[in-house]
């Protein structure tokens, strides 16, 4: 990995419910397993309604219950300029690691993936939107972006995903 800071972003369709969730479990999972890796941790929507609003109270409620404070994010939506800068990007369901494949130029589609790659054991592709559904649907977020997060960091310490930026 040598001493190269690894940027991941992470993307949901409104930067308020699934990604800004997993980009403070993750930052807060990496701090600890991963304590030498220097890492830039970010998240973004594909649609920028939400731009500027501090994560879905729902979502800050839930996650604060385990320990994570999302109340410091703000939404913002992707722009061409991620595509340059992010080592990975992790897309929460197929819809929007779709709309990401079309905008991307195709020399950096392989950095594209679903969050759920990392966590083959929940069995699931994708993390479904809570945004209209129960208080449940906050808890299963957190469920499947924790065990995802570990999957991720288990990657990254072992170097597996190293030649996708690799020089
Ligand atoms: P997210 O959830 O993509 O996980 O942030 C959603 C947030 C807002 C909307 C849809 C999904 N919305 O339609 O406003």
């Amino acid at each position: 990995m040598g001493s190269a800071v690894v940027k991941i972003l992470f993307v949901c369709l409104g930067n308020i419910c699934r990604s800004p969730t997993a980009e403070g479990v993750f930052r807060a999972m990496a701090a600890r397993e991963l304590p030498e890796l220097a890492l830039t941790v970010d998240s973004a929507g594909t649609a920028g309604y939400h731009a500027g609003e501090a994560p879905d109270s729902r979502t800050c409620e839930a996650a604060l219950r385990r320990g994570y404070d999302l109340s410091g994010l703000r939404a913002r939506a992707v722009e061409p300029y991620d595509f340059e800068v992010f080592d990975l990007i992790l897309a929460m369901d197929r819809q929007n690691l779709e709309t990401l494949k079309r905008r991307a130029p195709a020399q950096r589609r392989g950095r594209l993936r679903l969050l759920l790659e990392f966590a083959p054991q929940c069995g699931l592709f994708e993390v479904p939107d809570p945004y209209y559904g129960g208080a449940n649907g906050f808890e299963q977020v957190l469920d499947l972006i924790e065990a995802a997060s570990l999957g991720l960091c288990t990657a990254l310490r072992r170097g597996t995903l190293a030649p996708l930026w690799a020089p």
